[in-house]
């Protein structure tokens, strides 16, 4: 029993986070008769997975029968720029189709094939066409179907509820967390046998993002200051195309599926110039002709893949290096076509979303017009770090899943792969969590202590009759990630940045905050920025030792990938345990590849 001060809960397995990986997370837990409670900051259905619009992959070989899993597990690989976990990397290959067939079991309405099957298009690094989807809203609908799963089996969620830290037992074992009510206010402490930590991406520390409010990177922070490690921080995505106008929703996603059914990317000279920009890793099988590239759409096997479905950090970095040099467009992005290339039938079918998006705000129609698009911060490959079968960190007790745990997409993740993602590894969080707590040795008692601690600091802005304004700071912030620790970096630049990132920490130990605590925007941010600060610093850390490019980190003072740092990730883990505590980087070294996995990869080489 626990003497909490404050409105209290227990369960066998507490869930943070109601995205894709949460929820499937929790039917894995439910299935095995525990008692399960599902925390979100945001409401139930609103999560960053609908920005994955365009479809799940899954080597279901329903489009091309020549795709397996093997492919599909060479492809994610190389997409990684081989940093990945390759256990995540075969479990994830493996598993996808059966998880696609769940989704289908539990009411997802895919698009189908003529012959009834579940139908699949194509996306960048993907050698065949491998995403099952719903027109451009996948990620919705596999939100709502898990929802509605989630919710008719009787599980307990609760909505508008910030984490602020996880708390443990005498022994450093999981035993819940502590919280507070949006809507009050009022603090609220959880006990749990076992936590899966799956709050999502990191997103909002950057300018032009597509992640909206909640990714503040919650989950990352909290396992760090747990004393969990996280890896592969330098490593983000920026997806190639998001809006660039109206300012007012720069950063929006333009869904991948665009260029998946046809479109292309032309600067404003009207040249395709993805055609310049092959790297060597992928001239053999990257179309050189435009004929060549068009015919592929209608042969797979028979031709070579267009450039604009190069992975996505390679159409990312071309899209900026023309821009650099003048060739954008007025807003500065680079045109996406497909009004000339299919019929206004054809779009308005395929991309319903994006019609209606550009239709809405920008008046812009896409069955007649360019779209203006550039890079936008979408997802972060980096993460908690797993064991890559129970998804569990190094904290007895505490899991991690989705886009809060590290490992499985490498430096660079593959459209399509994280809908994927957090289903295979949701549901292996689930299981872990559940063998872990019916194995019975959990936590023993609960750290009040930590509890207090944690309410302190939430508390003090309300102390200060003076002090900085949160808005300010989160404004800095961004600015300073985007310019510095953005799309391309350099040594002297990240010096920079993680010298103003301990500033930062000094500024948001002082920021003032009025009003009451119900509803109180400026205070919630304040809570917010602890873990935008931690993973900034981290990614900061992260990216200046990476002294090399690779995938989501490119560095324009070393332009090449060197091998010898394609050995190990860098670990960091903190030391003191609080969001201001100094952190620590080491090279953890990757899984050893098994022959037979390996021999896969030479072939594909
Ligand atoms: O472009 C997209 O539809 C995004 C998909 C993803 O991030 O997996």
């Amino acid at each position: 029993m626990i003497d909490s001060p404050y409105e209290h809960h227990d369960y066998d397995v507490l869930i943070i986070g109601a995205g894709g990986a949460g929820l499937r997370a929790a039917i894995e837990a439910k299935q095995r008769g525990l008692k399960v409670g599902i925390i979100t900051k945001s409401l139930l259905g609103k999560a960053h997975t609908v920005m994955a619009e365009g479809g799940i992959a899954a080597a279901m070989g329903n489009v091309y029968e020549e795709d397996n899993w093997m492919v599909h597990f060479r492809d994610t690989m190389r997409g990684g720029k081989y940093l990945n976990n390759y256990r995540m990397a075969e479990l994830h290959a493996k598993e996808s189709p059966e998880r696609v067939w769940d989704l289908e079991q539990w009411g997802a309405l895919f698009d189908r094939t003529k012959n009834g099957k579940i139908l699949q298009r194509d996306f960048g690094g993907h050698r065949f066409a491998r995403l099952a989807h719903v027109g451009d809203r996948t990620g919705l609908e596999l939100i709502r179907t898990l929802q509605q799963k989630v919710v008719s089996m009787d599980t307990d969620v609760f909505m508008e509820c910030k984490v602020l830290k996880l708390v443990h037992d005498a022994d450093g074992r999981m035993a819940g967390c502590v919280a507070y009510w949006r809507a009050t206010g009022e603090f609220v402490t959880f006990a749990a046998k076992a936590v899966i930590v799956a709050t999502g991406g990191v997103g909002k520390s950057w300018k032009f993002t597509s992640n909206s409010w909640e990714g503040t990177g919650d989950g990352h922070a909290m396992a760090l200051w747990a004393g969990a490690k996280l890896i592969d921080m330098e490593c983000i995505q920026f997806h190639p195309t998001g809006m660039v106008w109206p300012l007012s929703v720069r950063g929006l996603l333009v869904t991948e599926g665009v260029r998946g059914d046809g479109g292309v990317l032309r600067n404003s000279e009207g040249q395709r110039f993805m055609f310049n920009y092959v790297a060597d890793m992928f001239r053999a099988e990257t179309a050189d002709s435009e004929e060549e590239a068009d015919k592929w759409y209608d042969d797979h096997t028979a031709g070579r893949r267009p450039p604009e479905l190069l992975p996505r950090d390679e159409v990312a970095r071309a899209i900026n290096t023309e821009v650099k040099a003048g060739r954008g467009t007025p807003h500065g992005g680079v045109y996406l076509d497909i009004a000339s290339r299919r019929s206004a039938e054809f779009i308005r079918r395929r991309l319903p979303s994006m019609y209606h998006q550009f239709m809405e705000l920008a008046g812009v129609d896409i069955t007649r017009e360019s779209m203006e698009i550039g890079p936008t911060c979408h997802y972060i490959m980096g993460g908690i770090q797993v064991e890559a079968d129970t998804a569990a960190t190094v904290v007895p007790g505490l899991f991690a899943a989705g886009e809060a745990a590290g490992g499985m997409h490498g430096a660079n993740r593959l459209g399509g792969n994280s809908l994927s993602d957090l289903v295979v590894f949701g549901r292996r969080a689930g299981m872990g969590a559940a063998d872990y707590v019916q194995a019975g040795d959990t936590a023993t008692s609960f750290d009040l202590g930590e509890v207090e601690a944690a309410v302190r600091d939430a508390l003090a802005p309300f102390e200060r009759a003076t002090g900085e304004n949160p808005y300010t700071i989160q404004h800095d912030l961004q600015e300073l990630m985007q310019t510095k620790v953005g799309i391309i970096r350099n040594g002297p630049e990240l010096e920079e940045a993680k010298g103003q990132l301990d500033e930062f920490v000094e500024r948001v130990k002082n920021i003032a905050v009025k009003g009451g605590r119900a509803y109180n925007p400026g205070w919630n941010l304040t809570t917010d920025l602890p873990a935008m600060l931690t993973v900034s610093r981290s990614t900061a850390i992260a990216a200046s030792l990476r002294r090399e490019s690779r995938g989501g980190h490119t560095r324009e003072d070393f332009p090449q990938a060197d091998p010898a740092f394609a050995k190990f990730n860098f670990a960091l883990s903190s030391e003191g345990g609080n969001w201001d505590s100094p952190m620590v980087a080491v090279e953890s070294a990757l899984l050893a590849l098994p022959e037979d996995l390996k021999a896969l990869l030479e072939e594909a080489k």
